[in-house]
């Protein structure tokens, strides 16, 4: 239904449902997997190509599995999701920076998968774009490189006169679990696109001859 509102439409990508599980007693899920993952961010006003002018600058990775996603991964036992982000962050990156160091006041999101039994955390945290082009720089020597990492991304925040290529073109991308979800939620929530520029972007198809 092309109607639907866009809060639906977010929680449609994802081939499964991930329910949003923020305000929810976090002692439910005690037994179940935990994930944490973090989204770096940076204003810039310098334009890209052709003129564009980025929203933010916004730090993905290119995995080991064609998928793209951010730093982060599996919690350790007893290991707090803040710790584990953090941990995954250097690991990912290569970067240990005390401007990078989270807490639980930089939690943004908490998504559950049921049929994974995977609790999944999302961080963010905004830095200076100079932190954030070292940590661009440093990814390709971290412990990770060449194995869990395999390409550093700054996501496109802007689309093109065709209104494909840009962020839409970068929004059908393979991203790994609820990724692409978590991306917008950002977007959204730290108001760097609206809910109605998002959907549009949602909504764009290349441009086909014939
Ligand atoms: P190892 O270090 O090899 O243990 O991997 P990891 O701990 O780095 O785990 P990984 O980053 O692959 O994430 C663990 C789980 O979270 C996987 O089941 C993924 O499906 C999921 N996952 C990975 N990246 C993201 C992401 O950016 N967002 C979300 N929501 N899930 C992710
Ligand atoms: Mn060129
Ligand atoms: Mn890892
Ligand atoms: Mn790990
Ligand atoms: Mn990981
Ligand atoms: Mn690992």
């Amino acid at each position: 239904d092309q109607n639907l509102p866009l809060n639906v439409m977010i929680g449609m990508i994802a081939a499964e449902p991930y329910e949003d599980v923020t305000l929810r007693d976090i002692s439910n899920f005690n037994g179940c997997n935990q994930a944490a993952h973090v989204v770096i961010y940076a204003d810039t006003r310098t334009p890209a190509v052709q003129k564009l002018a980025p929203r933010a600058a916004v730090y993905l990775q290119f995995r080991f599995d064609g998928h793209v996603g951010f730093p982060g991964g599996m919690l350790n036992r007893g290991e707090r999701p803040e710790d584990a982000a953090y941990r995954e962050l250097t690991e990912e990156s290569g970067l240990d920076s005390e401007e990078l160091r989270l807490t639980k006041d930089d939690l943004l999101v908490v998504h559950y998968s049921k049929s994974k039994n995977l609790l999944l955390h999302l961080f963010v945290k905004k830095v200076s774009i100079d932190i954030f082009h070292l940590l661009e720089t440093q990814t390709v020597n971290c412990h990770e490189w060449g194995k869990e990492v395999i390409g550093v991304l700054r996501a496109p925040l802007y689309t093109m006169s065709d209104g494909y290529r840009g962020f839409p073109a970068f929004l059908d991308s393979k991203f790994i679990g609820n990724c692409k979800e978590q991306l917008l939620h950002f977007l959204d929530k730290c108001k760097i696109m609206t809910k109605e520029e998002i959907d549009l972007a949602l909504n764009a198809k290349p441009f086909v001859l014939g």
